[in-house]
């Protein structure tokens, strides 16, 4: 046990339980990177504006690399001694260079520090997600692109609506997602700022640059006010904002998949690589994959509130509070990535449409009611007083158990002398679904063009 770095002005230790509850080296060594980067780019600096020479900001570079190298070797572990990350780097490095090594800290708070660490983490984690979702994407255009003239019943209230496209479906998730891509590549911008150079919250004595450290660290500008830098969470609060809406997405597609998967639906047959027996009944094949994802949804709006109130009334500027930020971002991570992916494998190869069930289950419902609403309003039949003759053949067909498709022309030309032989062609689940061709709609032109233009915004 080493003493803490700021052990001189104080005449006793710290009690071990407080050392315990004090440190975040537990947690946020996943960070290490990150900050050895932001004091590389520190280090070059100093020595840029005089602050040191040449040759200390050298050794104090190779040093950091070569704690860079001990820890992806695994050969760096700080214990609870080090408190975090920011002293368990110091530390080592003076060991490791010596006297210059305790000059790196020069001009520079654990403030700043671990507000730049976290952006510079959040940036590199925004840009894997981003892949991710991408990735995603690309399961569910592939699978669209496979259905176009697969039917699916389409609900409103979970009742049968009107039939759908599978695709214009899939289709419907991918926009979703692709808000998704954008929003976080928004998100981006505002967490892309640096707060080094803050110092602890006034800003430092000395000469430093900002500007150049920004630049050497990819920032696009330093942040203009130090206590802000050094205070502020809102970039890490968007963050998990936007992922929460990922897991929004996320979460009513598995919830579709775990209907459809149901008995009841029989929608879609679970491969084996992505689902899950029973240790009791035999015969199970559960849907693990998004009902993990349905669960986990929580957990990341948890976060999402955990933050915001982390950050309710809390005065300017550093407060320890802000250490409770890291394991609610890093959860976030790492939960919205393991969704994405095991969503992709499951679209990719874990599920199969039953393609001759869907046929069946749009065939054998009133979901062409509306069709044959719209065929007497297009022979100029008001459409109020149309909807109402087809409501009454709705209720006497079910009466009768019958379908809209077994009623015989004598009967559709008993209910209104307009119809005429082509009210089967009208009301065939394919024309029903084909025939909505208005912009954005199901109609397989609408959702060929569709497909061309999420081709298109992949490509960016
Ligand atoms: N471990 C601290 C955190 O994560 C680093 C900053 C500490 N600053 C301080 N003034 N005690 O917030």
């Amino acid at each position: 046990n080493q003493p803490k770095t700021w052990s001189q002005r104080f005449e006793s230790a710290l009690d071990p339980i407080v050392a315990e509850f004090n440190a975040s080296i537990g947690f946020d060594i996943e960070l290490i990177e990150y900050d050895l980067t932001g004091s590389v780019a520190h280090a070059k600096m100093l020595a840029k504006v005089g602050i040191i020479s040449p040759e200390e900001a050298e050794t104090l570079v190779s040093g950091l690399e070569q704690i860079r190298q001990e820890y992806r070797q695994g050969t760096f572990n700080p214990g609870v001694d080090a408190e975090d990350v920011h002293f368990a780097v110091e530390r080592r490095l003076t060991e490791l260079v010596g006297d210059a090594g305790k000059k790196l800290h020069t001009a520079r708070s654990r403030n700043d520090q671990v507000g730049t660490d976290t952006r510079l983490y959040l940036r590199d984690k925004i840009q894997t997600i981003r892949q991710n979702v991408r990735q995603f994407q690309r399961a569910l255009l592939r699978l669209a692109e496979q259905n176009v003239e697969t039917p699916i019943p389409g609900y409103t209230h979970l009742q049968r609506a009107q039939p759908l496209s599978l695709a214009h479906h899939l289709l419907a998730y991918f926009e979703m997602f692709q808000r998704d891509w954008e929003r976080l590549g928004e998100v981006y911008e505002r967490v892309n700022i640096s707060p080094l150079g803050s110092g602890a919250l006034a800003g430092t004595t000395f000469p430093i640059d900002r500007h150049y450290t920004a630049e050497l660290l990819g920032f696009k500008q330093p942040y203009r006010n130090s206590l802000d830098g050094v205070s502020d969470r809102d970039f890490a609060i968007e963050f998990v904002n936007a992922a929460s809406l990922i897991m929004v997405h996320l979460s009513r597609l598995s919830e579709e998949v775990i209907l459809w998967a149901s008995q009841e639906f029989n929608f879609i047959q679970l491969k084996d690589n992505c689902s899950t027996g029973s240790s009791i009944m035999p015969q199970k094949k559960n849907p693990d994959v998004p009902e993990l994802v349905r669960g986990k949804t929580g957990r990341v709006f948890g976060h999402l509130q955990g933050l915001l109130v982390l950050m309710k009334a809390l005065p300017l500027a550093y407060n320890k509070d802000l250490q409770e930020d890291k394991e609610a971002l890093f959860d976030t991570v790492k939960t919205v990535q393991g969704c994405l992916q095991s969503m992709t494998v499951l679209f990719d190869s874990g599920l199969e449409f039953r393609t001759e069930r869907l046929q069946t289950a749009v065939a054998e419902d009133f979901s062409n009611a509306t069709d044959v609403a719209d065929y007497l309003a297009a022979k100029g039949v008001p459409f109020r007083e149309a909807y109402n003759l087809v409501g009454k053949v709705v209720r006497t067909s079910l009466a009768a158990g019958k379908l809209l498709k077994d009623l015989t022309l004598e009967e559709w030309q008993d209910l209104h002398p307009q119809f005429e032989a082509d009210i089967y062609q009208a009301i065939a689940p394919k024309q029903v679904i084909s025939a909505r061709n208005s912009y954005g709609g199901t109609g397989f032109e609408q959702v060929r063009q569709a497909l061309n233009t999420a081709q298109t915004l992949l490509e960016n």
